[in-house]
């Protein structure tokens, strides 16, 4: 079903779409490729909305931390908002101290996409897509983006990203859904428990900025081989959690950089029994344990987000790979194609 959502201040229309399958429901707006929500059953068959976000458009536009959004050109951070490709240096938009976050100041979260929904065979979705400009927030390239949302008839969420280049750039698509199994505005996720299979994550300095490293996960809070409730160590005098205020950081995923979408992680709510698997193609995967949220924000819920009140699990490259030559590469020249796909799985 589509139906208007809004307007933009210039009068754009924003729509939503709202699609249903495999006991899964989830809802879409134009503005941002955003899922506004996204149900789930428990074990009794009681639904709840486990993703944040806001009722209206004007709160998106306005105040969202990337709430549901897809990102791009590059999810995460580029230090310094810069880097080199083939001998040519690119300054790029800068929205987060000196660094450029989740592609600039009007990144892929800001844009309008163009939607088309299908089906096909015992699956429904959306196809979306977004044409950007040479030189938009300072990336090179006209960059041909078409994102698939898809609905399983087991109730998976699957995106497929793809992207095709005029000139060579960097791309790391991601999607910035903050997971709260228990339901959106019912408090904080420090009791649902999270299992990363990696066995190193990438350390960051004051900023954010990967340092370069690849950190063995062992013997410190960044452990998450066996599962492990988020509360359990998030509190640690761990240098790395204190410049983030929390988790806020790539793991190496063990697995990572396939062809076919591998499981990664797993996210679950003991109260609920709910449960979240991914998997997927990329080599990295950002846990973001809602450090920023400050209240201030109210959800769909009418209910106030506080810190720790969602995670975010963004399958991605590694941030800052571009000025980092010892990571997995995102450069995109003309003639190849950019794949990467994740699938969100739901139960138990
Ligand atoms: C980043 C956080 C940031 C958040 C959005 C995450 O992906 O890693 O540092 O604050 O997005 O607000």
């Amino acid at each position: 079903m589509k139906e208007l959502f809004g307007k933009l201040a210039d009068g754009t229309e924003i729509h939503r779409w709202s699609l249903e399958n495999g006991g899964t429901r989830i809802k879409v707006l134009s503005y941002g490729g955003i899922v506004q929500t996204l149900e789930i059953p428990d074990a009794k068959g009681t639904y709840a909305n486990v993703s944040l976000g806001f009722d209206t458009i004007e709160e998106y536009v306005a105040s969202s931390p990337y709430f549901g959004a897809l990102i791009g050109r590059y999810g995460n951070r580029l230090g310094e908002g810069r880097f080199v490709l083939d001998g040519e240096t690119y300054q790029l938009s800068v929205n987060d101290g000196d660094n450029s976050l989740h592609g600039g100041a009007g990144g892929f979260d800001k844009v309008v996409w163009e939607v088309e929904p299908f089906e096909k065979g015992s699956d429904v979705g959306l196809c979306l897509s977004y044409t950007s400009v040479d030189g938009e927030m300072g990336y090179p390239g006209t960059l041909d983006v078409k994102v698939t949302y898809t609905l399983t008839e087991r109730g998976e969420w699957r995106i497929d990203y793809e992207a095709t280049t005029d000139r060579a750039t960097v791309v790391n698509l991601t999607s910035h859904v903050y997971w709260n199994l228990a339901g959106e505005g019912s408090g904080s996720v420090h009791d649902h428990e999270l299992e990363i299979a990696a066995g190193r994550y990438t350390p960051v300095d004051s900023g954010l900025i990967p340092t370069g490293e690849l950190a063995e996960v062992e013997g410190t809070p960044f452990d998450f081989r066996r599962a492990k409730a988020i509360g359990a160590d998030v509190r640690a005098a761990d240098e790395q959690l204190l410049h983030a205020k929390g988790f806020d950081h790539n793991w190496v995923l063990d697995k990572g950089g396939t062809t076919e979408p591998e499981p990664v992680a797993t996210l679950r709510d003991p109260a609920s029994g709910r449960a979240l698997t991914v998997a997927t193609t990329e080599p990295g995967m950002q846990f973001y344990s809602g450090n920023f949220l400050d209240g201030t924000l109210v959800g769909t819920s009418g209910r106030a987000y506080r810190q720790g009140d969602a995670v975010c699990l963004e399958t991605q490259a590694f941030p800052d790979s571009p000025n980092k030559p010892a990571f997995p590469s995102t450069v995109l020249r003309p003639g190849q194609v950019y794949h990467s796909t994740t699938v969100h799985s739901f139960g138990m």
